[in-house]
């Protein structure tokens, strides 16, 4: 049971020990009365090394990346080095101030120079922007990107984005938000596009394909070139999702699979934690054609100096206040800097690795809708574990067992997804604990199917009501006397 420290009542002890007021300022005869409590705070007395102790405690009931493997499928949990958070508070960085004097901020400027490049050149593509700030702002820039292409070419007619059923969640939200009509396209038993499918819906009505690279089963599309080729002969664009990049860095360019546009998820993929509660980072990456649409400011390098230049008239405009989430950036160009080539191939190589490796040993217990090799991560099903344990059970099981769940019921195409991505940063060992509190699982939904249902039961917390914690959040301590 978590408390919090309004529970901690009847002490009547004193907090903190302060002198007693010796400055004028602090008389409270110098607050005008309209301004004064009429009825005292209602805080505790609870004395401070209890008031400590509490915090911790409550500190230590949480899971991160730091305390267990985190094998989130689409979000990328890994380990970043914590070099880098110490290289983006660096002040010079931190408190470098958006409006300061270009000539002040060289060194800032010269990183968004650089970054820009090693992206553009990352993604086999003409130039990038740094400015989205998450995966989804990626999708919206270049698909306001695309839209602007077509406006520009004076071509009015294409209004149908194609988007496979295995894309992820963001990409018809991004899609329609700027726009285009959402035209879904079904995946072929092996969970890839089915090129039939996709040429009977190919015309001059359609903007473009948007393909999330791989696909959210963890599967490559093997027929990449044919699919990119058959959209460009209809004249549409090629945007691929980058955001599971970790599954070819430094192996494949989507410039040479026929990408138009590319958007990274620089939270995902390099050195800032996904899902860790602060600001993301979404560049796009853009062949030549659409170069000249790319937001504004631009960072150019003239006359022996960085600058900020405006004056391209064909841009969409601004996407971001400034020039996007520094701080992200700045992370992840130190971490391309140590990895260079070598490291980055050893990115997904250890990422296929630990994917392929975890599928092997689950699928033994486990249904795998889709069997076949993986790049960075697999979708399980939970549905024929037997005995009517459904994946939420095993889920809050593996709470019980101290890890933290993969994702669920996520993709769509596979009934009770468990979508597991162990990442590349995972060793063997915890790949193999991991494994064996899942079989443990399995073993259980047999043999004691109640234990599943009631899961969790190590925790503090048992099954919350997550529809109402999201509609009627409590955020205020709910005082009764
Ligand atoms: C494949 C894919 N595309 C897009 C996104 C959206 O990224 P963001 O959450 O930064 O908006 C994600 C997020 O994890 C993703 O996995």
């Amino acid at each position: 049971m978590i408390t919090t420290i309004f529970d901690r009542k009847g002490h009547e002890r004193v907090g903190g020990l302060f002198p007693p007021a010796d400055t004028p300022h602090a008389t409270a005869e110098l607050i005008p009365p309209d301004l004064k409590r009429k009825v005292a705070p209602r805080i505790p007395n609870v004395p401070e090394p209890e008031v400590v102790r509490h915090y911790m405690h409550l500190s230590k009931l949480n899971y991160g990346i730091d305390d267990g493997i985190y094998p989130l499928g689409s979000c990328t949990m890994k380990y970043n080095p914590k070099l880098n958070e110490d290289l983006a508070r660096l002040p010079r960085f931190a408190v470098a101030h958006p409006l300061a004097d270009t000539s002040h901020v060289q060194g800032s400027l010269q990183l968004l120079y650089e970054m820009e490049r090693i992206l553009a050149h990352i993604a086999g593509l003409a130039a990038a922007t740094l400015q989205p700030a998450a995966g989804a702002h990626g999708e919206l820039t270049g698909m306001f990107l695309i839209r602007r292409y077509f406006e520009d070419r004076g071509d009015s007619n294409r209004k149908y984005i194609l988007l496979p059923d295995s894309a992820h969640g963001t990409n018809p939200a991004s899609a329609t938000i700027a726009g285009f009509t959402v035209r879904e396209i079904k995946s072929g038993p092996d969970g890839m596009v089915d090129l039939a499918a996709l040429d009977s819906v190919l015309d001059d009505t359609v903007a473009g394909i948007m393909l999330t690279v791989p696909n959210t089963l963890g599967i490559f599309e093997e027929r990449i070139l044919e699919i990119t080729d058959h959209v460009h002969r209809a004249g549409g664009l090629c945007y691929f999702d980058g955001a599971n990049l970790n599954a070819y860095i430094g192996r494949a360019r989507p410039g040479d699979m026929g990408a138009d546009v590319f958007h990274f998820n620089l939270h995902k993929t390099l050195s800032t934690p996904h899902g860790g509660g602060g600001p993301g980072s979404g560049p796009v990456a853009v062949a030549e054609a659409l170069v000249p649409f790319l937001p504004v400011p631009r960072v150019v390098h003239r006359d022996g100096s960085y600058q900020f230049d405006w004056d391209y008239p064909r841009s969409i405009g601004s996407m971001h206040s400034f020039y996007g989430n520094f701080g992200v950036a700045l992370k992840a160009y130190a971490y391309l800097l140590q990895l260079g080539d070598a490291g980055m191939r050893a990115v997904s190589e250890n990422a296929v690795l630990n994917a392929n490796y975890l599928q092997t040993l689950l699928k033994r217990v486990y249904p795998l809708p889709y069997d076949r090799l993986c790049k960075h991560e697999f979708v399980l099903s939970g549905k024929g574990v037997g005995n009517g344990v459904t994946t939420l059970d095993i889920a809050k099981r593996l709470l019980d067992y101290g890890f933290h769940p993969p994702t669920i019921y996520f993709p769509l195409i596979v009934h009770e997804a468990l979508m597991i991505e162990p990442t590349e940063t995972e060793g063997k060992e915890t790949l193999d604990q991991f494994a064996a509190a899942m079989e443990q699982i399995a073993r259980e939904a047999k043999e004691n199917p109640e234990l599943l249902h009631n899961a969790p039961v190590n925790i503090p917390v048992r099954r919350l009501d997550q529809t109402r914690a999201v509609r009627q959040p409590i955020l205020a301590y709910p005082f009764t006397d």
